[in-house]
Parts: structure tokens; sequence; C-alpha cells
């Protein structure tokens, strides 16, 4: 049986008739950017978060720039980032000009570790921003209690966690501002590029629409230097039509991961996630480790699985951001997770038969490596 890790195709299926009906609405409308679709997906958005405002903009790398702009984030200033995560993290507080201070993460959780938090404070820290990574919310009540200790504002990268939610409360409402990313293969994807940030600060709200559009208050009214970056009327058409399906997705995604924590268990050398007990993960990814990740990937591929790494590199280990600082308490476990972590196949659509395979798969590669 062959497993694509993703296979967008096949979630969209069903959703075909809808989504060719959405993007004929937009083509005949003739209003392609900063149209009535766009105004419309931002009110659902914004509901669905549970906050007062969400802003269309091109790209979740951009969602986190525009608002660390709105944040009045630049030269001279720091902020607070997870050292285990996408790139995009680290260029958004780059392209501010401000410097990323990388904290380590949690070896249980995998998010940024906030016993970490005090030690990694250096002057200048002006912000932290937090990744719910692999669709798991970060500790939001010990790090807003930090934040408001030291006067931090608190962005969260909700990417890889559209609907995840802690105490009734959703990912991208728990701290100034939330960003997230709609590409195509999130939990809740664009047909190409796409972003958003919610907020239920209206002024901060007010100040990301203006920089979304080259900052330009109304047309031809430019106040202050923006960017090019508006979420396009067709992808906020396709998104309307996936929204209502997204609680549905991750509830599936859930049982998926529930199957795979069971079958996995006392597997030898795998670490598996360690979810919060309230099981309001939006999983995006389903991670394990395992100390010889490579050969098991490559056995895994031999019987058809298709797998990926979520991310064989710690942030100071990248090009990129060689520039970035270095917590006190170093990065030991953003290492350990580049070097030993592996993405299973986790979709909604995923048959039990396919998820029992996977997992007997990897019992068996296991074995064979233990
Ligand atoms: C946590 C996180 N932040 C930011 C991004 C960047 O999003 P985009 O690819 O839409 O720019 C991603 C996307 O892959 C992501 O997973």
């Amino acid at each position: 049986m062959k497993v694509d890790f993703y296979n967008i195709e096949r979630l969209h299926e069903p959703l075909v008739g809808e989504l060719n009906a959405a993007a004929s609405r937009v083509i005949e409308s003739g209003q392609y950017l900063l149209g009535s679709e766009l105004a419309q997906f931002e009110q659902s958005f914004a509901a669905y978060c549970g906050t007062d405002h969400c802003v269309g903009v091109g790209n979740g790398l951009d969602a986190l720039h525009l608002s660390l702009l709105a944040l009045d984030i630049g030269r001279g200033d720091k902020v607070l980032i997870p050292a285990n995560v996408f790139i995009a993290v680290a260029l958004a507080v780059g392209r501010t000009g401000a410097t990323p201070v990388l904290v380590d993460a949690c070896a249980h959780s995998r998010n940024i570790d906030p016993d970490h938090l005090e030690s990694a404070l250096v002057p200048g820290v002006k912000a932290i921003l937090v990744v719910h990574q692999y669709g798991e919310m970060a500790e939001m009540d010990e790090i807003n209690a930090f934040a408001r200790k030291h006067e931090l504002f608190v962005v969260e990268d909700a990417s890889q966690a559209h609907g995840a939610r802690v105490n009734g409360r959703v990912a991208g409402s728990l701290g100034n501002v939330g960003c997230f990313s709609f590409y195509p293969s999130k939990n809740l994807g664009a047909l190409g590029d796409g972003g958003a940030v919610v907020t239920s600060d209206g002024s901060l709200a007010q100040r990301i629409r203006i920089l979304r559009n080259y900052g330009m208050q109304s047309k031809n009214e430019p106040v202050e230097a923006g960017l090019n970056s508006r979420l396009d009327d067709l992808q906020a058409a396709c998104l309307q039509v996936k929204l209502p399906y997204l609680d549905e997705w991750n509830r599936h995604r859930r049982e998926i991961a529930g199957h795979y924590l069971n079958q996995l268990v006392e597997t030898p050398g795998l670490s598996l996630p360690a979810p919060h007990l309230d099981g309001s993960a939006a999983w995006h990814l389903f991670v394990v480790c395992h100390p010889r990740r490579d050969a098991l990937r490559e056995q895994l591929a031999f019987h058809g699985i298709e797998t990926a790494i979520h991310y064989p590199y710690a942030l100071h280990r990248t090009p990129i951001s060689c520039s970035a600082e270095t917590g006190r308490s170093g990065l030991v476990i953003s290492e350990t997770l580049a070097s030993t972590c592996l993405s299973l196949p986790l979709a909604p659509y995923l048959h039990p038969a396919e998820v029992e395979h996977i997992a007997s798969e990897v019992r068996a590669a296991a074995h064979d490596l233990s």
C-alpha cells in the first residue's frame, strides 16, 4: 500500500463543486483584490477565532512581518522565538531589523519552553513570538504571565494550529496578535499562498490593514512605508468554502493521532508526541523521534510510506539566522529534535486501515533498527 505524506487532491475531492462555484463567482464579479469576498472571509475567520478583527494578507511570513511592524518592532529591538521552527519565523523578525533571540524547546511539548524565557531575557527584548508547533498549543498561561511581568508583546504564530483550542479559546486569540499561513497543506489551506492576522486590538488591526496595502490609508493617501501583501478574493472565497469543514477535519486528525499513539506505544527507540490531556490540539503534524531517523525514513519509503522532516535544522545552524542570539540555557533539545524528528502522514481523509498499515510498518522498521 502506497501512502503519500499529504495528498491535497484527496482532501479537495468532495469540495470540487463548491470550490469551482466560488471561483466562478469571483471571476464573474471582477473584484479580485480587497473586495467583498475578502471582507466576508475576514469576518468569518475573526468570528471563528473569537477575535474582533481579521486582516487577510499575502502569506504567513507577511502575517508575522506585518504584525511585528505594527507593534513598532524594528532595529535595535529583540524578539524571543523558538529555535526549532520554520525559517519564516526568524526571517520575519530579521526583516523588521530586529534580532531574534533563540529559546530552546521543551522536550515534552516540543514548544518553546517557558522555563527558559527568564534566562533568554536580554536588554532590548520587546516581544515573544510563540509558535504552536505541529498544532499543539504552547503554554500560553505561563507565556502571557511572563510577558505581562516584563511588559512584552505576545505574537502567536498559529500557522500550524488553525482551530486548536485551550480552555475554550482558539489559537491566535490568546496574545496581542495571532498570525496564520494558509499555505495549501495547512489545516486550513488556500489554493495558493495566503495568510491572515487576527486581533481584538482595533488600532493594531487598522495599522496592519494600512501596512498590507503599501502603507496607504485610502487610495493615493500613503501614511507610512508598507508592503503589498493582500489575501486575494479568489483565495478568500476558497477559504470561506473550507472554513466550515475545519472543526470536522481537526476531529479526524485527533482520532488518527489517537490511533497512532495507541498503536505505536512502547515501540523500541521511538518517542511519541505528548499532547495536552484536554485533547484540543489541531494535529497539523504527527512527529515521532528516533535516534536513527534517516534509516527509519528510508525503510518506510521502501515500503511506500512517504514521510517528511519538520525541521532538519535548529535555527542557529542556518546561514539565514546566524546573527540570531541564543538564550543562556542552550539549544540542546532543539538540536536533538532536528536530528531525530520524523513526521508521519496525517490527514483528515486517511482511513483507519491506512493508519494501521503505517503504524505496523513503523513498528517493524523500529524493531529492525533496534
Ligand atoms: C509556523 C509557520 N510560520 C510561518 C510559516 C510561513 O507561512 P507561508 O509559507 O504562508 O509564508 C509557516 C509555513 O509554512 C509555518 O509553518
